[in-house]
């Protein structure tokens, strides 16, 4: 979808700014918000390019540098860490050769840690994009690595 076709869905009021950059960030490919996409909002929305950066910048669910084409997300809340998400999470960084908050050098991994996903019952847990995956082990990890390393 494009960028026009993607503000179109919304009317151009500032309460639809976080869903307006929250589209605009999944439609990137580099999970994140150029300056073109803050400046596409500001204008949409008839509102500084300052005022748009500074709210996408606040809420850690946006990124203003480019990631991977999948973003993982851990769960290091503490039923997970009960279920063993830290040796996961050593293996993760071991496997994809990236701490905390980095990108693979093939760009198709980013690897971040988020608080409580909602799934404790399935813990220790993690997303990918917008996919749940629960009762993890470097097993199941190994696999869903490799479906979506084929799905390039
Ligand atoms: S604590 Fe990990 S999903 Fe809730």
């Amino acid at each position: 979808m494009d960028k026009e076709a993607i503000l179109k869905k919304f009317k151009p009021t500032l309460d639809n700014i976080l869903y307006i950059l929250h589209d605009l960030q999944d439609e990137n490919p580099q999970h994140y918000l150029s300056k073109d996409d803050i400046k596409v909002c500001a204008d949409y929305l008839n509102i500084p390019y300052s005022y748009t950066h500074s709210v996408a910048s606040f809420y850690t669910m946006f990124s203003m540098k480019p990631r991977g084409r999948n973003i993982i997300r851990l769960c290091d809340s503490p039923p997970c860490h009960l279920m063993g998400s830290k040796s996961l999470l050593d293996y993760l960084q071991r496997t994809l050769k990236v701490t905390t908050g980095e990108t693979t050098k093939d760009g198709i991994f980013t690897l971040e840690l988020t608080s409580c996903l909602g799934a404790c019952g399935v813990a220790p847990a993690m997303m990918v994009n917008n996919e749940m995956f629960g009762n993890l082990t470097p097993e199941k990890v190994d696999t869903i690595l490799d479906k979506r390393r084929k799905e390039l």
